[in-house]
């Protein structure tokens, strides 16, 4: 039986840092033999806030960068494809078709998108970003995709999706199938600084590419509970940013517990929990460092594995792209101009 497929993917915004593991990368990892997995670079994405020549210009290293981040975790070239966005240009085509089954109002009630305007200092929404949605389902159905692990904020974008993968199939005909979504269980994870979600812009990530002394650097100037001037003083571990990043990094259980205990009754100090903290971390990123040097090692791996990947892309696009045109019967109105054309034609020719 053929697999079922994912896709998911980034804007090649930058490097990668712990809350896209957590929220995305993990998953990917942990499905990608019982899946067909497809990783998109969303370059197209990035223009619908950044659509400024600078931006552009820094895609493709930051592909690259976004790439080793992939193979670094764990993600198998041989077995995934990893593609870029704008040189498969059909998916402009099927988001241009989807534009029409869903309304205005109904993007317009899509959270995260404000959110992006509003973090990018835009004032009034682009249509390219109202329509972020639509072109993200796109992406999805283009190699019709049966789940989308992504972090909490796009699970508004993957129902957008089976609303117009349901819309297309009662119109013209089954063709999509209704992808799922997964979100992970740890939900988004905060920044260093306490902030709601780690995020480039806000300076408050943990790359994936950090290394050890940068770790520890940034796990030194966490914010904890700023009510806890002294070792001594009883501490709050709920909604703590170290400990948070305790529970979901530190593999032993039994010292987070401990730790845990000893902060409520005021009996550890913070540099203690955060140096235990940093070591968690770097065990975690240590095999992932060493995976990133291996691929490192080979030059211009990162570029051939996005032009492969891209490659077998192009020809799922063109299988669904004329798939949906012709259960729509739209690609039936060209071929009859066509056929009768060229009859003309050749009837001219003989006479
Ligand atoms: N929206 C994703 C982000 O927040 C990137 C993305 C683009 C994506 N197309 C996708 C994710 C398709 C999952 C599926 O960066």
């Amino acid at each position: 039986m053929e697999r079922k497929r994912i896709l998911t993917g980034d804007r090649p915004t930058g490097k990668l840092h712990l809350g896209h593991y957590v929220g995305s990368l993990k998953n990917r990892v942990r499905l990608q033999d019982e899946y067909e997995c497809f990783f998109i670079v969303a370059d197209l994405h990035m223009l619908t806030t950044k659509p400024e020549k600078e931006h552009i210009e820094a895609i493709a290293d930051n592909a690259r960068a976004i790439v080793l981040d992939y193979l670094a975790c764990g993600i198998d070239p041989a077995k995934s494809v990893i593609y870029l966005q704008s040189a498969v240009p059909e998916v402009c085509e099927l988001a241009l078709l989807f534009g029409n089954l869903i309304t205005v109002p109904r993007l317009s009630r899509v959270p995260s998108l404000k959110e992006m305007a509003q973090g990018a200092g835009i004032e009034e929404m682009p249509f390219g970003l109202l329509g972020y949605p639509v072109l993200q389902a796109a992406d999805i159905l283009l190699p019709r995709s049966h789940l989308v692990p992504v972090g909490k904020d796009n699970e508004a974008h993957v129902e957008v999706t089976r609303e117009i993968a349901r819309r297309f199939n009662h119109l013209y005909g089954e063709t999509f199938p209704i992808p799922e979504v997964m979100v992970s269980e740890v939900g988004s994870l905060v920044g260093t600084d306490g902030n709601a979600k780690m995020s480039k812009s806000l300076g408050n990530a943990i790359y994936l590419s950090d290394d050890e002394k940068t770790v520890v650097k940034r796990v030194m100037g966490m914010y904890t509970d700023p009510k806890r001037v002294s070792a001594d003083v009883p501490g709050t571990v709920e909604g703590n940013p170290v400990f948070q990043y305790h529970d979901v990094f530190n593999p032993d259980k039994a010292e987070v517990e401990e730790l845990k205990a000893r902060y409520r009754a005021g009996k550890v100090g913070d540099v203690e929990v955060k140096e235990k903290l940093a070591k968690a971390l770097n065990a975690f990123l240590d095999p992932i460092r060493e995976r990133r040097a291996k691929y490192e090692s080979q030059s211009g791996l990162a570029d051939e594995v996005v032009y492969d990947g891209t490659m077998r892309m192009r020809e799922e696009a063109r299988a669904t792209l004329s798939a949906a045109t012709k259960a729509m019967g739209l690609a039936a109105v060209w071929n009859r101009v066509a056929r009768k054309a060229e009859d003309v034609k050749k009837r001219r020719a003989k006479a």
